[in-house]
């Protein structure tokens, strides 16, 4: 029997059959839903189901049982029992970007560490008419049919776009664009895409990065400084060494110049000088923040981290209303056919 799933109050809704997960009867339906590895894992088309009922195929990585108990599941993974509304939260004060398929060049690229590399794209009119909500990620779309994921470090005025593209050994699509692609090539992409902005008004706000997950956070915190967002912000980026925080002196100089911006970095191996925290990212943000029942938290960064923070995070009262992450490394390896 097919239900019907509905977008919070937003009007849209689309019709679900039970053979079908509720992501994939979405998209089949024309709409825009998050997600990232579509199996269960990085968390990024984690929802809360305001009423109805949902089963979810085993296994299922990515929740909590806190989450779960408060009535979130995965998109990816779970299967209308009847009709169902998503607790579907629209961007306080403006529309969310549609996604559209979008051309654009290759137009420089610079290594900001030994392994991270900055990317610009532009948008071949120098196009304005790109809307995103900071934070968000695109797919670039590959000629095989893979796609790849990539958070956005900010979106220009002038239609550029900037990434941070880790290049490893294994990772074919960083050596790829490090290496193989010409000067001035034309990529495509699809977005914006997901759920990872700022959504509370006011809450104070702790986001914490690991390694290149700093680049969606980049890019909400420069929106705020735009906007002169006066909430408390307190940025943590872990990573193994000093050299890994690629952009350190951006973060510190936000730091110094606006009170309401604080900045934690960590490191695991640090050099003997280091002026930071030690250790891992999970216990630096524990050790300053013992009860977070008033603030919200961003985490972005490879899963093992975005678990670790958020089971810190829920363990001191974090509702999970207020928590939000963009587990990437699921999310950018998973898709088939990625070079
Ligand atoms: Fe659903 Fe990754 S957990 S898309």
């Amino acid at each position: 029997m097919t239900h019907h799933v509905y977008l919070g109050d937003s009007g849209q809704h689309f019709a679900a059959r039970p053979d079908q997960t509720l992501l994939d009867a979405g998209l089949c339906a024309g709409v825009s839903l998050p997600y990232g590895c579509a199996s269960g894992t990085c968390g990024a088309c984690r929802c809360r189901i305001r009423s109805g009922r949902a089963v979810e195929d085993p296994p299922n990585r990515a929740l909590s049982e806190t989450e779960r108990a408060a009535g979130y599941a995965l998109l990816c993974q779970a299967h209308a029992a009847s009709d169902i509304v998503l607790d579907w939260q629209a961007p306080a004060g403006t529309p969310a970007p549609r996604p559209a398929i979008w051309p654009c060049r290759l137009q420089e690229r610079r290594w900001l560490s030994g392994d991270v590399l900055g990317v610009t794209l532009k948008l071949p009119r120098g196009d304005a008419a790109f809307a995103y909500l900071p934070g968000q990620y695109v797919d670039f779309l590959l000629d095989d049919g893979g796609r790849r994921s990539f958070s956005l470090a900010g979106v220009a005025s002038d239609g550029t776009i900037e990434l941070h593209v880790k290049v490893t050994p294994q990772g074919r699509f960083g050596r790829y664009i490090a290496e193989q692609l010409p000067d001035r090539a034309m990529l495509r992409f699809e977005g914006p895409l997901g759920a990872f902005y700022l959504h509370e008004a006011q809450r104070p706000t702790i986001l914490v990065a690991g390694g290149t997950g700093f680049a969606p956070i980049k890019a909400i915190i420069e929106d705020a400084i735009h906007r002169e967002d006066q909430r408390p912000m307190h940025v943590f980026w872990g990573a193994r060494k000093r050299e890994d925080l690629y952009l350190d002196a951006l973060v510190r100089d936000w730091a110094d110049r606006y009170a309401n911006i604080d900045y934690t970095p960590v490191c695991e191996s640090p050099p003997k000088e280091w002026n930071g925290a030690r250790g891992r990212v999970d216990d630096a943000v524990a050790a300053q923040y013992s009860d977070l029942r008033d603030h919200a938290l961003y985490v972005s960064g490879p899963p093992a981290m975005v678990a670790a923070v958020k089971a810190r995070g829920l363990g001191a009262g974090l509702h999970p209303d207020h928590l939000h992450y963009d587990s990437f490394d699921d999310a950018h390896v998973t898709w088939p056919g990625t070079p």
